[in-house]
């Protein structure tokens, strides 16, 4: 596997993983917690589980981190945050189910600063430092973010919540992380949204390459909003300006608020968390992939869910309106033989089957594709919309792509593609998908096809580059502007029997292809 499987923390069977977990760098060792239940394969239990990395690729499993054993956390030790202080002190905030399951927020710190391993936790022994307030329903206070320093020199957070049904973010000062103050409002609230899980709240640069660390404001800076929508149990975020001295919060367009927009990921990716590599100088993002295949499986097979790749984030100067999400670079040091396929030719209606010695089951990929240009500009517009969900029509310029984690037989397969549509006023529109309809002989499992439209700027190329890895894929398009995690379990195309395809389904066009295809070596964990 590629990434960091999270089913060794001693106990190898009967586990779950959820939530990314205070995620942070700490004297050189990136620590990523996490939900963990050591006692089954379903949720419940919940601990925080514990992994250390030099490189964000090779992981050590460390002794649980917390678990729960105070009145303030007995029914769980739930999701949380780090911030490092100005002073590099660390310290950690979650949400903890009470003996009458009452969501409250506890303070945790390192017992011995100087571990960079940082393997003790103390809870601070005035636990609960916040409670639900007036108006809220005990079970709707949630998950708070990392902190960021107003310009009073309070720091200050934002925990999920929602009143009816609409999804809203409290606000709370503090100095000592100790005794908190509610601010009057809200940092953002969506009407129809639901609970609000999981937020994360950061700034992005308008003109660097880098990324930037939570306090950062000013003229050149964005804000991004995430929230995970409990309801449908997908990530949302929307870029917006922060007023710090307001402590308001505006979203660049509200038709594309936080929840009702764009989404980090089309696929299967939530309660997703960033930190800041002060090091490296970049965002991060964490984001957990659950199973798609039925409780009884994971039960059988005795553990369920993992991370996805972390990923960095930027703000897309090119298209001023999204993010860019990219694996960390890191990952490109388990490239192991590359091949390299130059111009090869589609036609429409055709398979073509790309040879990469040995396996196919655990590659890094970068394709672009050219479409024929007399094929797109003789396209007629048409009124009919296209969606990813709409199963595979072919039309005039799509779907065409990549078949992953595919048998010889493509009795199974996973179709990552484009399709460009255009409407009546000329205007093409370009859609990223990923097709899990045939990824699985297997019958109780996810079958649906995701993904979304993905910017494409006039003179660019149409790119996607794709981490295969057994049974999850995941597909970044046009430098990340469009991303999807596929979770699959393939039956046939596993091990050297799985094979991958150019495949192009269009009714009128040739593409033409130009593939880097890795095959990867495997990050093992200690
Ligand atoms: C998100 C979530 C959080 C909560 C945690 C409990 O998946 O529901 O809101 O803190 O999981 O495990």
């Amino acid at each position: 596997m590629l990434r960091l499987a999270l089913l060794s923390s001693g106990n190898m069977l009967d586990c779950l993983v959820s939530d990314p977990n205070g995620p942070l760098l700490y004297k050189g060792w990136y620590h990523l917690f996490y939900q963990y239940n050591p006692y089954g394969a379903v949720w419940g239990n919940i601990v925080w589980g514990h992994a250390v990395s030099r490189d964000l690729i090779h992981w050590r499993h460390l002794p649980i981190a917390m678990v729960p054993d105070h009145w303030y956390d007995i029914n769980g030790v739930w999701t949380g945050s780090a911030t490092v202080l100005e002073d590099g002190q660390l310290v950690m905030l979650y949400t903890g189910s009470t003996n009458e399951s009452v969501q409250v927020q506890n303070l945790a710190y390192p017992a011995d600063p100087v571990d960079p391993l940082l393997v003790d936790w103390v809870k601070y022994s005035g636990n609960p430092v916040l409670v639900p307030p007036p108006g809220v329903e005990v079970k709707d206070f949630r998950d708070p973010t990392t902190a960021w320093l107003t310009p009073e020199g309070m720091w200050r957070i934002a925990i999920g919540s929602k009143v009816n049904k609409t999804g809203i973010s409290l606000m709370y000062d503090t100095k000592d992380f100790k005794t908190f103050k509610l601010l009057d409002g809200v940092l953002r609230g969506v009407p129809g949204t639901g609970m609000w899980e999981c937020v994360d709240f950061y700034p992005v640069s308008k003109i660097m390459e880098n990324g930037l660390d939570t306090s950062v404001n000013g003229p050149g800076v964005k804000h991004v909003m995430k929230t995970s929508l409990d309801d449908d149990r997908n990530d949302y975020y929307a870029l917006g300006s922060y007023d710090s001295d307001a402590g308001i919060w505006t979203p660049d367009d509200p038709k594309i608020d936080v929840g009702i927009g764009l989404r980090y990921d089309y696929g299967i990716f939530y309660a997703s968390k960033t930190f800041y590599d002060k090091e490296k100088n970049r965002r991060i993002l964490w984001g957990w992939i659950k199973e798609t295949d039925s409780e009884k499986a994971d039960i059988q097979k005795g553990w369920s869910s993992l991370q996805a790749i972390p990923r960095t984030i930027l703000f897309d100067k090119k298209t001023g309106s999204n993010i860019l999400q990219w694996p960390v670079k890191e990952v490109e040091r388990l490239r192991l033989k590359k091949n390299v396929f130059d111009k090869v030719e589609v036609k429409a209606g055709s398979v073509v089957r790309l040879d990469v010695c040995s396996t196919s089951d655990q590659l890094d990929i970068a394709a672009e594709f050219e479409v024929d240009q007399e094929a797109l500009s003789s396209l007629e517009g048409t009124e009919m919309t296209y969606s990813c969900s709409s199963s595979a029509t072919r039309g005039a310029l799509g779907p065409f792509g990549l078949l992953v984690l595919a048998d010889d037989a493509l009795s199974e397969q996973t179709p990552v593609y484009f399709y460009i549509s255009k409407d009546t006023q000329g205007n093409f529109k370009t859609f990223f998908c990923a097709d899990h309809s045939r990824s699985s002989e297997a019958t109780d499992v996810d079958k649906r096809i995701y993904g979304s439209t993905v910017p494409v700027l006039k003179g660019e190329k149409l790119s996607m580059r794709i981490l295969v890895d057994h049974s999850i894929v995941e597909s970044f398009a046009q430098g990340g502007r469009t991303c999807i995690t596929s979770r699959i379990y393939p039956t046939k195309a596993i091990y050297e029997d799985a094979k991958i395809f150019l495949f192009n389904n269009a009714t009128n066009a040739g593409i033409t292809a130009s593939l880097q295809i890795w095959q990867m070596s495997p990050a093992y964990a200690h």
